[in-house]
């Protein structure tokens, strides 16, 4: 059966774990081949012999601009054109509160955040762009909930997927007609994110059970995303045919925060307002006055 991304080549940030590993092994799946950007040599090399053939891995840092390179050429040597680029890399700050930051300390904080979380989209997708346009290509942003709404990290994450959203336009728009430019925006997944330096280097997410339990009551849908939950977006963000008029958005993959509303019982559907208002006036705000059914 031919798959979704067939011949089709792809470069992936980030793809030797969580998010970006799920996209890799679902776009091989669907007859893509794919060249991942990866730090972490191990990671690398167990992408690339999980896939022989198909995927290649270069070692390398976001926010080295001599990575973005060989990753982009590497997609040109050996598989001969690039169509998607998926830039995934990112740092959490474990919702470090700005109160909390040491004033001096502030200017590193940012830096580290925004370097890998900004910087080093715009560095793979400024390296990538001729090839892209060659090819009338995709480009495919991570970002986050975070990018939307407060309080699913510290001002300097929520900060930097907030500006992961002016990417995805500002670039959407630049890049038009010829390369379509989007975003999405997963939830809490049950990833190894981690932080860096003070802010939550060493730490991973998937192994903090009370925050991940904490979050899985606050998400309508009840429960933390596994990184496979997303990887079907990617797919068709990716693919002329699904999805060949979508431009500048950003899909949300989060469980439904957008409709969290007030808490089951608590709103109109419940027993709150209305029975306030049987209180108060004898009968139900939505029915006509003197109708006492
Ligand atoms: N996990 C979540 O709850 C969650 C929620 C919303 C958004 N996101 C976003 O999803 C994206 C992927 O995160 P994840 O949860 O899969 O994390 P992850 O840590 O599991 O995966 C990130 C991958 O990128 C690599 N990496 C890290 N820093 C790098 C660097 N400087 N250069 C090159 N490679 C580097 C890591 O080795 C790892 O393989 C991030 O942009 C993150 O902000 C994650």
């Amino acid at each position: 059966m031919m798959g979704r991304l067939e011949g089709l080549i792809a470069l992936v940030t980030g793809g030797g774990d969580g998010i970006g590993r799920a996209v890799v092994d679902r776009y091989v799946r669907e007859g893509a081949k794919v060249v991942v950007l990866e730090r972490d040599r191990k990671l690398a090399q167990a992408v690339e012999s999980a896939h022989p053939d198909r995927v290649a891995a270069v070692v390398g840092d976001v926010r080295d601009p001599e990575a973005h390179l060989t990753a982009t050429e590497r997609c040109l040597e050996t598989f001969g054109q690039l169509d998607i680029y998926v830039g995934n890399v990112g740092v959490y700050d474990f919702g470090a509160k700005l109160a909390d930051l040491d004033v001096l300390e502030l200017p590193e904080h940012f830096h580290q955040v925004f370097t890998i979380n900004v910087l080093g989209y715009l560095l793979g997708v400024r390296m990538a762009l001729t090839a892209l346009r060659a090819s009338r290509g995709s480009i495919i942003l991570t970002g986050s909930s975070s990018g939307s709404y407060a309080g699913g990290g510290g001002a300097l994450y929520v900060a930097s997927k907030h500006a992961v959203v002016g990417l995805v336009r500002q670039l959407a728009y630049e890049f038009a007609p010829e390369v379509r430019v989007n975003g999405i925006a997963p939830g809490a997944t049950r990833t190894g994110l981690t932080g860096v330096g003070d802010l939550g280097g060493g730490r991973a997410l998937r192994e903090e059970s009370r925050l991940l339990d904490g979050i899985a009551r606050a998400i309508p849908l009840g429960f933390v995303s596994e990184p496979e939950h997303h990887a079907g977006l990617y797919v068709s963000l990716a693919s002329r045919e699904e999805s060949g008029f979508v431009t500048g958005a950003i899909f949300p993959s989060d469980g439904g925060l957008e409709v969290r509303g007030r808490p089951q019982g608590a709103g109109l559907n419940g027993s709150g307002a209305e029975a306030v208002a049987k209180r108060d006036h004898g009968a139900s705000p939505f029915r006509p006055k003197g109708d006492r059914r």
